[in-house]
């Protein structure tokens, strides 16, 4: 109490948004299906877990101040295969997971009152680091195409732009909306970024799943955006090591100077789990193809049965696993459908508007429960759409 005083004052900011979170901490509740966060709920397959106890057994549990020079060189074999060559000395750099990735971006190039430009909407975990570094998000609204998809609105996009912008950040494929960006979508993103002079922080951490015909394709190789982007990556999804803090950042030279400037001192991943990563992107393909067929088939059978509820639309996501189904024409605010929907039928899912004002009329299911889980969320959601008290037909202006 009274620590106001000596903390700093985007701290104090960050004290008063975790006070008034919504989010329950409630834990575990008898019958609740937790579709919330985006918690994989694949176990690392075994070869993995064997490999950060062999590091351990071999000794490899010493500091590691920069990353460890065969894994970053593993990262840059990896990444070949979006038809980018990098050199893993000078442009890798390893990060305690995407969260690290985005703060340690957000340090290297975010002064106090700078501004950085998102989509709306955008995945929520951007917003206090922004505010840690005193900096302001500013938001550029998206539209939505026929097939319900937001899609990046480049007018928009140069309308935020003023003389104290520093940077824009996207995600491809995105979360919460499940966007692909195209390749002319991040050509005309290049180009703007050139026009202003301005840095481009391009998380790709959900590369591995896209569905349909559309391919993952990176910005950073497009004319002038070497020395100023920043591609954040994390084994989180990937891999389904949310627990293992498993990250890295890909940028220019000169950047990923810039990048590893940034005081978090060892605040890094572990030793033995760098050398097990190194096995993941080995062999671990076998195990993320599991995981990319049983998310299609969620995605199959949640976007279909939530069509099928009247008054809500689903847009069948390009990638990323989670649903980002409409559900304007009920009429509720998605803070209150969603907080209504747990109360009375135990299922989380995030409200839109935590995205952006663009996310309004929206709620986020994240597909990480098996089919029979979802198969009951459905039939809790049909319920509870049908019992919905009548709406007020909207006013005509
Ligand atoms: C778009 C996006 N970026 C970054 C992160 C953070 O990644 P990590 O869990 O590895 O910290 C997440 C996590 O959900 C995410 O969805």
């Amino acid at each position: 109490m009274g620590v106001e005083k000596y903390a700093k004052k985007e701290i104090v900011t960050l004290m008063k948004m975790a006070g008034s979170s919504t989010r329950s901490s409630a834990g575990h509740i008898e019958g609740m299906i937790n579709l919330g966060a985006g918690d994989p709920d694949f176990d690392q397959p075994e070869f993995i877990n064997k490999a950060v106890y062999e590091a351990m057994e071999a000794g490899q549990t010493h500091y590691s101040f920069t990353g460890e020079p065969d894994f970053k060189a593993a990262i840059a074999k990896y990444y070949k295969k979006y038809g980018v060559d990098i050199d893993p000395k000078t442009q890798v750099l390893i990060t305690s997971g995407g969260s690290q990735a985005i703060f340690e971006a957000f340090g290297a190039i975010l002064d106090p009152g700078d501004e950085l430009i998102v989509f709306d909407p955008a995945y929520t975990g951007y917003n206090s680091p922004i505010t840690y570094f005193g900096a302001k998000m500013v938001r550029a609204k998206q539209y939505k195409d026929r097939d319900g998809h937001f899609r990046p609105d480049f007018a928009n996009l140069e309308a935020a732009i003023t003389d104290k912008t520093k940077a824009i950040l996207f995600c491809t494929p995105d979360n919460p909306t499940g966007t692909v960006w195209t390749k002319d979508e991040l050509k005309k993103l290049a180009k703007i970024a050139v026009k202003h002079d301005l840095v481009v922080i391009s998380d790709e951490i959900y590369t591995e799943f896209i569905w349909g015909d559309m391919k993952h394709e990176t910005i950073i190789d497009l004319p002038g955006m070497w020395e100023r982007t920043i591609v954040l990556m994390s084994f989180s999804k990937t891999f389904a090591w949310t627990g293992c803090r498993a990250g890295y950042i890909i940028a220019g030279p000169e950047m990923t100077k810039a990048v590893r400037a940034v005081p978090v001192g060892i605040c890094s991943m572990p030793v033995p789990f760098q050398k097990a990563a190194i096995v993941a992107l080995e062999k671990g393909w076998d195990f993320v193809e599991e995981m990319r067929v049983e998310y299609k088939k969620r995605i199959d059978y949640i976007v279909g049965r939530l069509n099928a509820i009247e008054g809500i639309k689903c847009a069948y996501p390009q990638g990323a696993f989670y649903a980002f189904p409409d559900i304007s024409s009920l009429g509720i605010p998605s803070m209150k459908f969603a907080m209504d929907f747990f109360r009375q039928e135990k299922v989380r899912c995030a409200p839109g508007s935590g995205y952006g004002e663009m996310g309004e009329g929206h709620i986020r299911f994240a597909l990480v429960r098996p089919i029979e889980d979802l198969a009951e969320v459905c039939d809790r959601l049909e319920r509870f759409v049908k019992n919905l008290p009548p709406q007020a037909p909207p006013t005509v202006p």
